[in-house]
């Protein structure tokens, strides 16, 4: 393998890593074999910088994405019976455009103040989140998980929900998925410490299921009151159904969007991505495979990051 110097030789060691931390354990064998041929790992470093490339490209190109406020989502999380009345004006989502796009920098903050919550702390939303009995959650969990990390982080990712793992514990994304979640993020070379990471629902759905439309809605306002608090300039939807409720349920399923800049609820831009439970179960990592894409994405992510 040719020697690669610096920021170069960095990427080269990040895509072996994050190729590594995406393997199934059944696929050892394979996983060694694989690491022998350096030219793959050599293209995945080439193709993440080509794809960064093409994002500053994009950027001095910003497509300015249609913010208006006819038609509010039908299942708005914003319209929670929780005392918020000054909910965000809706808007439309973001065209889908094939390419990966940042959004415009016109400053929407559509979270601050929340009319009720003006004196609010995260003390208080944790409080408020552990006495919440406002869905069937309440019954089931062992312990709420409101959210975890930097309050004044300008990146907040967010999950669906808290599995088992994160029940227990009170944490967000500490199980097997939350693993893989560190190293992608570690690989991609944030600082977990800078982020905010937290799930749209703060009780974990018994079974793992999915969460479901009113629960969402009756859990939103926490998250909303968070987002009001951290200010966070971007956020990242972990899985379809983040992005769907975070974006807006009209857009296509997440093999089509992830990638792609959108408008949130929140009026913070968006960016949807694979949920990392998504890649455990996914064997390939060849190019263009979910494993391949994440580190496509997840590098935009830092680059968007980066530049403001
Ligand atoms: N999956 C999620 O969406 N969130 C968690 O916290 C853990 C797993």
């Amino acid at each position: 393998m040719a020697k690669k110097k610096g920021s170069e030789a960095v990427n080269e060691l990040e895509a072996v890593d994050l190729i590594s931390l995406l393997s199934m354990p059944e696929n050892a064998d394979s996983y060694e074999i694989e690491l022998s041929v350096p030219e793959q790992d050599i293209d995945l470093a080439a193709l993440g910088a080509e794809q960064l490339k093409e994002e500053q490209l994009a950027k001095s190109k910003t497509v300015v994405p249609a913010i208006s406020s006819p038609s509010h989502p039908s299942h708005s999380p914003l319209s929670s019976s929780l005392p918020i009345s000054a909910s965000p004006s809706p808007i439309t989502p973001t065209k889908i455009v094939s390419q990966p796009r940042v959004v415009s920098s016109k400053p929407v903050n559509l979270l601050s103040p929340i009319q009720g919550f003006e004196n609010d702390s995260f003390d208080q939303i944790r409080k408020d989140i552990s006495l919440c009995q406002l869905c069937g959650l309440c019954k089931t969990r062992k312990n709420v998980v409101p959210g975890v990390g930097n309050e004044q982080a300008k990146l907040v990712l967010i999950g669906e929900a808290p599995g088992a793992d994160e029940d227990i514990q009170g944490i967000p994304f500490v199980g097997k998925a939350g693993k893989h979640l560190d190293k992608i993020i570690a690989a991609a070379g944030f600082k977990k410490e800078d982020l905010y990471i937290c799930n749209i629902l703060k009780c974990r759905p018994p079974n793992n299921r999915d969460p479901n439309l009113a629960e969402m809605k009756v859990c939103t306002p926490y998250l909303q009151r968070q987002l009001a608090l951290i200010k966070p300039k971007l956020i990242g939807c972990l899985g379809n159904i983040s992005a769907h409720y975070v974006i807006s349920p009209s857009i296509p399923g997440i093999t089509r969007i992830r990638g792609q800049w959108f408008d949130s609820i929140f009026g913070i831009p968006a960016f949807a991505m694979y949920h990392p439970s998504y890649l455990i179960r996914s064997e390939s990592r060849e190019k263009g495979s979910p494993n391949w894409q994440m580190w496509q994405d997840i590098r935009a992510l830092k680059a968007k990051y980066d530049s403001i």
